[in-house]
C-alpha cells in the first residue's frame, strides 16, 4: 500500500501510458478517479503473462498486434460486460410495437431478402437473443427473414454468446412462458434453443477501428446500448460515424435510454417514441 493508492509506485507512475493505450486502441477512457481499477487490471495481466515490471508489460502491449495477442486479452480484462435478457422494458416495447412492425413491413414491401439487425457492443449475447425471441413470439412468420449480428471487442463474452448458456440472473426478466419455449434447462442454467440461435451470429469487432463494420450486412436497425458511456466525446464520434456509414437510409439507431448524442456533431436526427427515442440519418 502506498500513500497515493494501493499499487506499487512504478505501476502508478505508468497509469497515463496504460490509460492512453486503452483509449487509443479501444476508445475506452479510464478517468483519473478510476486509476486504481485500471492498475488492478494491469496487475492481473502482468501476473497472467509473467511480466515482472509494468514497463515490460507495457512493451508487450505496445508490440502485440493481431487477434489472440495480449492487446485483446487486455481488452477482455478491462471491459465492463454487464447485460441481461430484455434489458429495459420501455425500449423492448418500442421494438415490439413500433420499430419491428415498421421495419418488417418495409422489408416485405422492398422485397428485401433479410432484415438485418446489429447488436453493437452485444456483450455475452443477451440483447441479440432477446430480439430473436421477441421476433419468434410476435412475428413468427418473419423469423427466417431476420438476421441478427452481435459484435463486441471482448472475445470471452463473444465465446459465451456463441455458447448461449445463461444463469438465472441473466434470464431474470424472461417470462415463465419464454423460459419454457425458447430455452432448455441444463442444471441450474438455461440454454437458448437452436431455432433462436439460428437467427443470431456473433463476431469480435472493435468499433473504434474505422471500417470494422464494413464486412457485415448493412443493418436496418442498430442497437448500441450502455456502451458509449465508456467512451469520451471523440471516440463516441468515431463509433457514431461508423454506424452512420453502414446504417440503411431508412434505418434507426438506438442507444441506451440514459445515453445521447448531445453535444456531438453527428449526421442523425433525433426521433421520439413513447417514453424513449432513437436516431435516424438526416436526408442529404
Ligand atoms: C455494459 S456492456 C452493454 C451490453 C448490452 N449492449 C446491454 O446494453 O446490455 C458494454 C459492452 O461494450 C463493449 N465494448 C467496449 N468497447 C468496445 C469497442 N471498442 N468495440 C466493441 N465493443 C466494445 C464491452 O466489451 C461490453 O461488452
Amino acid at each position: 500500500m502506498t500513500a497515493q493508492g494501493k499499487h506499487a509506485p512504478e505501476l502508478t507512475a505508468l497509469f497515463p501510458e496504460f490509460q492512453s493505450f486503452l483509449y487509443e486502441a479501444a476508445g475506452i477512457y479510464f478517468p483519473l478517479e478510476n486509476r486504481e481499477r485500471l492498475l488492478g487490471h494491469v496487475q492481473a495481466r502482468m501476473d497472467a503473462t509473467g511480466k515482472r515490471t509494468p514497463k515490460e508489460y507495457l512493451a508487450l502491449l505496445n508490440t502485440s498486434r493481431g487477434r489472440g495477442s495480449e492487446q485483446w486479452a487486455f481488452f477482455n480484462q478491462t471491459t465492463v460486460n454487464e447485460t441481461f435478457f430484455f434489458r429495459d422494458d420501455v425500449q423492448f416495447a418500442v421494438f415490439k410495437d413500433k420499430l419491428l412492425p415498421e421495419l418488417l413491413q418495409l422489408r416485405r414491401r422492398n422485397r428485401q431478402r433479410k432484415l438485418n439487425i446489429l447488436s453493437a457492443a452485444s456483450s455475452s449475447g443477451e440483447e441479440a437473443y432477446s430480439l430473436a425471441i421477441l421476433i419468434q413470439q410476435q412475428f413468427p412468420m418473419e423469423q427466417n427473414f431476420v438476421s441478427i449480428t452481435g459484435v463486441d471487442i471482448n472475445s470471452d463474452v463473444i465465446d459465451r454468446a456463441k455458447e448461449g448458456l445463461y444463469n438465472r440472473y441473466s434470464v431474470r426478466n424472461c417470462s415463465p412462458q419464454q423460459l419454457g419455449v425458447y430455452f432448455t434447462p441444463e442444471g441450474d442454467k438455461y440454454r437458448v434453443k437452436p431455432d433462436v440461435k439460428q437467427m443470431v451470429s456473433f463476431q469480435v469487432v472493435n468499433l473504434i477501428d474505422p471500417g470494422s463494420l464494413r464486412g457485415l450486412p448493412r443493418p436496418d436497425l442498430i442497437l448500441c446500448r450502455n456502451a458509449l458511456i465508456y467512451f469520451d466525446k471523440e471516440s463516441k464520434l468515431k463509433v457514431i460515424q461508423a454506424f452512420a456509414s453502414v446504417l440503411q437510409p431508412h434505418g434507426t439507431l438506438i442507444l441506451g435510454r440514459t445515453e445521447s448524442l448531445f453535444g456531438l456533431d453527428h449526421p442523425f436526427n433525433l426521433v421520439h417514441f413513447l417514453r424513449s427515442c432513437g436516431y435516424r440519418l438526416k436526408t442529404k
